[in-house]
């Protein structure tokens, strides 16, 4: 026991949160290298903080319970904030969010309060960086991190070269004073891009658009910040002189009104349940935005109410966070497996002591290849970091190499043997895989061709998934993709459990395959190489399998997207004995293996070289009809409208793509304009099926 009766254990423990803790921050702040799964930080900040509440000797105000974040990293003039800079209380799902809304309404009426209506604005809270942006007299005087809340660095230099950033506020009267604040952001799109980039020039990739975002504004070189696309949402209002709003929504428009990019989707609303519907939305919409949320803040709308309500700690009573489940977990790894792929590629898995990973229990988990589990040093027995989004196979992020402590972990190394056939394998110099060069004999290959050629994307065998593959494989009923097409009802009515019914059924689906699109065979061929929007190209560009058989590289070349490289490999898949032969029992049994009639681009079509954009529901076509006629007159259809489309097909309800089309001028056309544009083109014997309504 200590003098004052906080035994000794547990001050050793705060002590070692504590400084587990200023580790972590520090990781995640200042290296943008973050070591510890969400989960655990909060675990270790909420064991902390339950110390802290029990023992009031522990109390400190260095405590990382009571501090936002890093320090900062001091190359940057620090920059003290006017108002602090908060951070916001968690609520995990709807029933802490109603607690806090009950404390809310308590806390109210003990001041003596009646707000009468309260609001809520709903907004997406933003993975990124916290900046505050400083403008007076209406020009951008002045841009900083958050740093710990109360100091923060100078990164104006960096915030100069995002353009989404207003440099002047364009009005006659500006606010002598305004802070500006919002979060910056790395697209995850160009985030992508920028970890292939970095890739490429063998530069180590960034975990995250947040750890992005960071490197790039943490650059002395404010050249790095204008090659990258980072931009940024904002959500608040700090300091203020002359603007003088009554409710935060306000300001935010305020905001939206005079340039500054304000997210379109911030609801306000008025009840508890209004807010659980409104968090449900965004987490529904999480996975599809082109920008990281980790949850949805929520805030009182009434600006005087803050005042009143105050702050506890480092929170704001006004405010709260909904987080969603955290997309990364800590767990161990107890084995690494391999699997042998399609192409007899060597892919090393995960697998984990199971674990909780955005409300799905994760065991396994992929590891990429060789190169990437070496790079990352994962090794067998580690604790790691594991991440799942949608429907993403989960990934190992990267091992805990702090936790390894003195236990002796071997890397692991690709087996010499195939872990399916025996066969030895190879590594060519050139090449991150090792593979297994048995490509006809390797029963792991051929389950991997099979279940790859009756999926949903490929043939859609309905009912025919990876269970059937391996058993139909294992108990000699096919061998290769071709044989499912020799299958009867009988044969399979001879394998143990499969009755009349389900056999019937089988070889129904199975017919019903033959009548899948070239383009869609030439995918569910599945050669190395050959995903679904090459295998579209090719159908569509040759037309037939017999040009494509002869084609030589040069001539694949000259389909969109393939390049040098690629076409010399797809030019010696469809040379490959074994392949051509396959190619020939499969034409024997009627797949297809040229375009349809209606799928042809007739020669010099009279949309030769147009760009289209479909919007709203036309009143007779459907938009796949229109994509096709449109395609076989010899134009292009893409998504959205851009100075290079040429025509914009507006029908019922066309949203922003018109007004988009009429801000760069291009011309639009109705249904009557298009057939009119197609002439003879839409007037064909083979125009797809007669529109609805027409003779
Ligand atoms: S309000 C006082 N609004 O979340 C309230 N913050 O955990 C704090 N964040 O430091 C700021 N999106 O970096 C607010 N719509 C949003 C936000 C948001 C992301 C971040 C911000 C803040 C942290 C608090």
């Amino acid at each position: 026991m200590s003098e004052t009766g906080t035994d000794e254990d547990t001050l050793a423990r705060a002590a070692e949160l504590r400084e587990q803790l200023a580790e972590a921050n520090r990781q995640y702040y200042e290296l943008d290298d973050p070591k510890l799964g969400d989960d655990e930080y909060d675990a270790l900040l909420n064991e902390l903080r339950a110390l802290e509440a029990a023992e009031p000797e522990l109390r400190d105000s260095e405590s990382p319970t009571q501090k936002v974040g890093g320090r900062p990293l001091g190359r940057f003039e620090q920059v003290r904030h006017t108002e602090p800079m908060l951070s916001l209380a968690n609520a995990r799902g709807a029933e802490e969010f109603r607690a806090w809304e009950a404390r809310l309404h308590n806390r109210l009426k003990s001041l003596d309060i009646t707000p009468g209506e309260l609001r809520f604005a709903c907004e997406p809270k933003i993975d990124g960086l916290a900046m505050s942006l400083t403008y007076e007299n209406g020009e951008f005087v002045r841009g900083a991190t958050r740093g710990d809340g109360v100091i923060g660095e100078d990164v104006t230099h960096n915030l100069m070269t995002i353009d989404d950033i207003p440099k002047r506020i364009e009005i006659d009267d500006p606010p002598e004073l305004l802070e500006v604040r919002g979060e910056v952001y790395y697209p995850r799109a160009a985030f992508k891009r920028l970890n292939e980039q970095r890739a490429e020039a063998g530069e180590p990739a960034f975990a995250n658009p947040r750890n992005s975002a960071a490197g790039t504004i943490r650059q002395l070189d404010p050249e790095v910040a204008r090659s990258r696309p980072l931009s940024i949402w904002c959500y608040g209002v700090g300091v203020q002189r002359g603007l003088d709003l009554a409710s935060h929504s306000e300001e935010l428009a305020w905001l939206k009104e005079h340039g500054f990019k304000v997210n379109d989707d911030i609801a306000v609303v008025e009840t508890a349940d209004k807010v659980v519907e409104r968090c449900l939305w965004w987490e529904e919409r999480r996975e599809s935005l082109d920008y990281e949320i980790d949850g949805v803040v929520i805030k009182v709308d009434q600006r005087e109410l803050w005042r009143e309500l105050g702050v506890a700690g480092r929170e704001p009573r006004w405010a709260v966070a909904w987080k969603f489940p955290p997309m990364t977990a800590t767990t161990q790894l107890n084995q690494i497996v391999w699997n042998v792929g399609r192409t007899g590629h060597l892919v090393p898995f995960a697998m984990l002591e199971p674990v909780h990973v955005s409300g799905v229990t994760v065991s396994t988990a992929t590891l990429h290849n060789e190169e990437d589990l070496e790079r990352k040093d994962v090794r067998v027995g580690d604790e790691v970091v594991v991440t799942r989004a949608g429907d993403v196979i989960p990934q190992v992020v990267a091992p805990l190499i702090q936790r390894r402590e003195g236990k002796r972990l071997r890397r692991a190394k690709p087996p010499k043997k195939c872990p399916s056939c025996g066969t030895p394998t190879v590594k060519a110099e050139d090449s991150v895989w090792t593979v297994c060069p048995n490509r006809r004999g390797c029963p792991g290959q051929q389950f991997q061709i099979v279940k790859h050629f009756v999926s949903r994307g490929a043939m859609d065998i309905e009912g025919f998934g990876e269970k059937q593959a391996h058993r139909f494989l294992s108990e000699g009923l096919i061998g290769d993709p071709a044989d499912i097409y020799e299958l009867t009802a009988e044969r399979l009515m001879e394998l143990d459990r499969i009755g009349e019914t389900s056999a019937a059924n089988m070889i129904s689906e199975i017919e019903r395959s033959r009548e899948r699109p070239f383009g869609v065979v030439l995918f569910a061929l599945g050669f190395p190489g050959i995903g679904f929007v090459n295998a579209q190209a090719l159908a569509e560009h040759f037309g037939t399998i017999d040009a494509l058989l002869e084609a030589e590289a040069a001539d694949i070349e000259k389909v969109d997207g393939i390049g040098p490289i690629l076409a010399a490999q797809v030019r010696e898949e469809f040379h490959d004995d074994y392949n051509r032969d396959l190619i020939a029992r499969l034409r024997e049994q009627d797949l297809r293996f040229e375009l349809e009639e209606s799928e042809r681009r007739i020669e010099g079509g009279p949309l030769e070289d147009k760009t289209f954009v479909l919007t709203g529901s036309l009143p007779e076509l459907t938009r796949e009809q229109a994509t096709q006629m449109i395609k076989r007159a010899g134009g292009k259809v893409t998504g959205s409208v851009s100075k290079k489309t040429d025509y914009l097909v507006a029908g019922d309800s066309p949203g922003s793509k018109l007004a988009k089309a009429e801000e760069v001028g291009t011309t639009v056309l109705d249904e009557a304009g298009l057939l009119e544009l197609l002439g003879d083109a839409a007037a064909l014997p083979d125009r797809p099926a007669a529109p609805k309504g027409r003779a």
